[in-house]
């Protein structure tokens, strides 16, 4: 069978927009541009913090400019400093290990689950030392990480764990939204998330309302509001969302479940198209619960970067690659880092291909996805 070309790009569709965001965002604007004009606090912000961490299990929700900041803001609410050690996976966008290094940390990577590519907690215990202070699994994708692991680590060690959930609004473990898990979690609502906060966005969620004040301050500059006169309690920066932004989160949030529904479902289609492709491992999990971030592939008996090339060049699909080792980035050239026994990750980063689907994407986009990777995979 043969199917008419077409053009499939990858591109960074996350939330779905409608005239319900934009209105939000401009009603933001002019009130915010009238003489007094309430800037800060925003009070938009109480509604869009209690409507995410309902969505995400969680008792506190913290509004951030960027899930690279919240985590930052984590790292400094623990205290992590020059002498510790922080855990995370190899397989993952370099902010998870970047938060600690710019705290004066080193970075211990620990391999993954090579079935769901998150980082194994096993894996973990064999890297713990008495100066591990924190650990960063990241729920990959969109694949909840094994929490009950995680969760015995913490109870046998003390050591607080935070999630890097970037790829995981609306992600569930075991039923529950993974947003109460650990100390804390650390999500993205950048332009290709599940939820946009007009680009750019992030929060930080928690049970633990101590670390939610201490991550408060962090967001701004340290400012303890309430009680009779404002105190300034430590070191802090300007990690806040800005009006529109938060107008628009509280839209986005409202129809988070029918994007991530029909971006699974998209998933679950395509998932159903590839099962019987030889060398071609499909993702783990792709059932009610998963957080449909990114539907990632690998190619297992062929060149990942000649399957690349040829969807590009013959079959007019992008493609993206989730992720290159976190190490072999120019920038840890002159750092001290711990990567030893990371042959899964290394192995997997080898082979992975992120496909183009979206809650955008046609039956036919789907199918011709599909068609041509098969085709590919025959010819190589
Ligand atoms: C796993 C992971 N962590 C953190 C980030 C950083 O998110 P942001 O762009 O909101 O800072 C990303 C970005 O895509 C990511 O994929």
């Amino acid at each position: 069978m043969s199917i008419p070309s077409r053009s499939v790009p990858f591109l960074a569709l996350g939330g779905i927009f409608d005239h319900a965001d934009v209105q939000a965002a401009q009603q933001i604007n002019l009130s915010a541009a009238e003489p007094n004009g309430n800037f800060f606090p925003l009070p938009e912000e109480p509604e869009f913090q209690k409507a995410f961490a309902a969505h995400e299990g969680a008792q506190h929700a913290i509004a951030v400019n960027s899930c690279g900041t919240a985590l930052d803001a984590c790292m400094m609410a623990l205290g992590i400093k020059e002498g510790d050690e922080v855990i995370t996976t190899p397989l993952t966008f370099v902010c998870s290990a970047t938060c600690a290094i710019a705290q004066g940390a080193k970075v211990v990577f620990a391999d993954i689950d090579p079935h769901t590519l998150c980082l194994d907690p096993e894996k973990v215990r064999a890297k713990i030392t008495d100066k591990t202070k924190a650990i960063i699994p990241v729920h990959f994708a969109g694949l909840a990480c094994d929490i009950d692991g995680f969760d015995a680590i913490t109870r046998d060690t003390d050591i607080p764990v935070i999630y890097d959930a970037a790829h995981a609004v609306g992600t569930t473990f075991k039923g529950q939204p993974v947003g109460g898990a650990g100390k804390a979690s650390c999500y993205s609502f950048q332009s290709n998330k599940n939820i946009t906060t007009l680009g750019e966005g992030g929060a930080i969620t928690t049970n633990d309302a101590d670390f939610a004040e201490v991550v408060r301050q962090k967001k701004t500059f340290g400012y303890v509001y309430g009680g009779p006169k404002i105190r300034v309690a430590s070191i802090g920066f300007n990690y806040r969302m800005t009006k529109p932004q938060l107008a628009v989160g509280i839209t986005q949030i409202a129809k988070a479940p029918r994007i991530i529904r029909e971006k699974l479902s998209r998933f679950k289609i395509l998932h159903d198209q590839l099962s019987d492709i030889d060398g071609l491992a499909l993702p783990a999990g792709i059932e009610d619960g998963h957080g449909a971030h990114l539907y990632i592939v690998r190619i297992t008996q062929a060149d990942r970067d000649e399957v690349v090339a040829t969807l590009r060049d013959k079959y007019q699909i992008g493609t993206a690659y989730h992720y290159p080792i976190v190490w072999t980035w120019e920038a840890f050239n002159e750092l001290e880092y711990d990567c030893n026994n990371c042959n899964i990750a290394e192995n997997a980063s080898s082979q992975v291909i992120s496909l183009p689907a979206f809650a955008q994407s046609s039956d036919d986009d789907l199918q011709y996805i599909a068609y041509a990777l098969r085709k590919t995979l025959a010819s190589i």
